[in-house]
């Protein structure tokens, strides 16, 4: 018997780093996911993309969550879990979330407990605090739930509802990126500049607010306008590249309404949004210039599991 858990990856609408100190973030699941087997073994093993993993450092974040879990509901932790993925690490767009999420949720599903998407919550942090050092939350938020979410530290995240599906614009820039190493640089202007950062937290706050009722209520145009702002706040703290704002400039040159980097930045992805009749030429666009660029529907689920012979 194996049980298998699917989570999506996911793009921060907007607030992302802000999230870490205290304001709202709009979080959307996105299609592309990532498959998590798990089956008895006499040991611990860990199986990505087809290949046993060695490196202590990728185990650690697997190893925390089953420790964390055995200790919890007193189970064995000895299976192999077996990682596939569609989203590339590094990307900003959830790779690793995703993956404890998961993880979490299929160990659960083998071992026979029930859990909701607060257990699976609490413990795929475990597996992401090893591997950012501080983060939010809103990556395992928006990968457990699904649909789109706005999030805040220590609140209940908030469902969005949409009137239909709409479609966000995601371009990787081909940089990887540390997440922790950029959370790790934001606190760093925080502490040098901690009366600005809380004004622009604040207003990061409310962008959020406002691009949530925007997409709530169809209106492509004015979230367009939140992701720009939201963009130009994030450069202003110094998490945006060269790269991410050549990729940005291009999208709203080919017609977007409005783009941003997504996720920790350094590297990694853009979101962006645009006309109906313009998505799909902004896209190829994009892929014409030699970037690796996708429409993605939204919303997508959150993780299911289930259980197979
Ligand atoms: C990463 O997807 C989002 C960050 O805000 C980190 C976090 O919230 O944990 C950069």
């Amino acid at each position: 018997m194996k049980a298998i858990a699917e989570a999506p990856s996911k793009a921060i609408v907007t607030g992302e780093h802000f999230v870490v100190h205290g304001a709202w973030a709009l979080a959307a699941a996105l299609p592309r996911k990532v498959k998590v087997e798990v089956a008895e073994s006499t040991h611990q093993r860990v199986i990505s993309n087809g290949v046993l993993v060695s490196d202590r450092q990728r185990l650690r974040p697997i190893g925390r969550i089953l420790e964390a879990m055995a200790k919890e509901y007193s189970l064995d932790s000895d299976m192999t879990v077996s990682i596939t993925s569609e989203i590339p690490e590094g990307a900003g767009l959830g790779s690793s979330a995703s993956t404890m999420v998961a993880v979490t949720s299929a160990v659960a599903r083998l071992r026979g407990i029930s859990v909701g998407v607060a257990e699976i919550s609490k413990f795929a942090m475990v597996g992401e605090t090893e591997i950012h050092g501080r983060p939010s939350g809103v990556d395992v938020a928006i990968c457990s739930i699904g649909g789109v979410v706005l999030f805040k530290r220590g609140s209940s995240p908030r469902r969005i509802t949409l009137n239909g599906t709409k479609s966000l614009i995601v371009a990787f820039s081909g940089c990887k990126r540390s997440t922790r190493r950029q959370i790790r640089r934001v606190s760093g202007t925080k502490e040098l500049f901690p009366s600005l950062f809380e004004g622009l937290t604040e207003a990061a706050s409310e962008v959020s607010l406002m691009a949530a009722e925007r997409l709530s209520a169809g209106d492509l145009e004015g979230l367009g306008r939140m992701l720009s702002l939201n963009h130009a706040v994030l450069s202003a703290i110094g998490v945006s590249s060269p790269q991410l704002d050549r990729l940005v400039d291009l999208a709203l040159s080919l017609g977007a309404y409005g783009a941003k980097l997504t996720g920790a930045g350094g590297g990694g992805s853009i979101v962006a949004v645009a006309p109906g009749g313009k998505e799909k030429s902004v896209v190829s666009g994009l892929r014409d210039r030699g970037f690796e660029a996708f429409l993605a529907k939204i919303p997508a689920g959150g993780v299911r599991s289930w259980l197979e012979k």
